[in-house]
C-alpha cells in the first residue's frame, strides 16, 4: 500500500473512531427518554415506537463503527469466531435491513418466530427464503459480524436492483457455508464482473441517475470474505438478474 493510501486509510479510520462519542450521546439520550419516564414525561405509543426504532439503529451504527475499527486492526486477517444461532442471525439481519427501508415488514418479521411463518411474510414481498430446517436450528462457528456485513450488503444491493423478486438461500455442504443472494433485475454484463468489486465503482456512474450509494459495499464484502478464507461467485448477465454466492469454510 502506498504511503498516501495508508495516510488516507488512517484518516478515515480516525474519523470513524471519532463517530463513537456523538453516537454514544445519541444512544444515551434515546435511552433516557424511553426509560426515565418520571424525569422526562410519559410517551405515547407512537412516540415510543419512533424512539425505539431510532435506538435500534444507533445500536446498528455503533456495531458498524466497531466493526470498521476492528477491520482496520485485523487487516492482517485476524478473525473473531463465535458460536451463533443461524435463526437469530438471519432474523436479526433481515430486521436491521428492513428497519431502514420497510418498517412494516421489519415489524412483521419481529413478530414471527418460526421459519415457516417468516418465509410466508417474506414471500408476500417477493422475497424467497430458502433455508433447510436443520440449518435454521443449528449454531455455526464463524465471525458473525463479518458474515452479517457481507449478507447485509448483498441483500441491500439485491433489494435496490431487483424488479420483483429476491432469493436468499443458505446451505452447508462439505464443511462450508453457502449464502446466495439473487435478484431479477437488470443484471451485470460480464465485462463488469471484476470492476464492481473496486472501491467507488458504480455501473451507472456516467449516466445522470441520482447516486444511490458509494460503490463501497462490494469492495468491503470482498475483503471480509477473503479474511474468512472464503470465496465469492457472481452469476449474472445483462437483463438476467444477478446472483452473488458466498462460500465460507466452517
Ligand atoms: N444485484 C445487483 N444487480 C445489478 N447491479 C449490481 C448489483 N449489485 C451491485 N451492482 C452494481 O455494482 C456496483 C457496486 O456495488 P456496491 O455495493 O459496491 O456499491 P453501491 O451499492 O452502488 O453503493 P454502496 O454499497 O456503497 O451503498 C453498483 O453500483 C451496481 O452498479
Ligand atoms: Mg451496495
Amino acid at each position: 500500500m502506498g504511503l498516501n493510501m495508508e495516510r488516507n486509510r488512517i484518516k478515515i479510520e480516525f474519523l470513524v473512531h471519532d463517530l463513537k462519542v456523538p453516537l454514544a450521546v445519541i444512544e444515551a439520550g434515546l435511552l433516557s427518554l424511553l426509560q426515565k419516564v418520571e424525569k422526562y414525561g410519559p410517551l405515547t405509543e407512537k412516540q415510543t415506537k419512533v424512539l425505539e426504532r431510532a435506538l435500534r439503529n444507533t445500536v446498528v451504527t455503533r456495531t458498524l463503527v466497531n466493526d470498521t475499527l476492528e477491520l482496520g486492526r485485523s487487516s492482517a486477517g485476524i478473525i473473531n469466531k463465535n458460536y451463533f444461532s443461524v435463526a437469530r442471525f438471519i432474523r436479526e439481519t433481515l430486521i436491521e435491513v428492513f428497519d431502514l427501508i420497510d418498517q412494516a415488514l421489519a415489524d412483521e418479521i419481529r413478530a414471527r418466530e418460526s421459519l415457516s411463518d417468516l418465509k410466508d411474510v417474506l414471500a408476500n414481498r417477493g422475497i424467497i427464503l430458502d433455508v433447510p430446517e436443520g440449518l435454521w436450528n443449528e449454531e455455526l462457528c464463524l465471525d458473525e459480524s463479518k458474515v452479517k456485513q457481507v449478507f447485509r450488503n448483498l441483500l441491500n444491493n439485491a433489494l435496490k436492483y431487483r424488479k420483483n423478486r429476491v432469493t436468499l438461500s443458505f446451505e452447508t455442504r462439505e464443511g462450508r457455508l453457502y449464502i446466495s443472494v439473487g435478484d431479477d433485475g437488470e443484471g451485470i454484463p460480464a465485462n463488469f464482473h471484476r470492476k464492481i468489486f473496486e472501491c467507488y465503482f458504480q455501473m451507472d456512474m456516467q449516466t445522470n441517475h441520482c447516486v444511490r450509494g458509494h460503490g463501497l459495499g462490494l469492495a468491503g464484502v470482498q475483503v471480509l470474505i477473503e479474511d474468512m478464507g472464503g470465496e465469492l461467485f457472481l452469476e449474472s448477465d445483462m437483463g438476467k438478474g444477478a446472483t452473488f454466492t458466498v462460500r465460507i469454510p466452517l
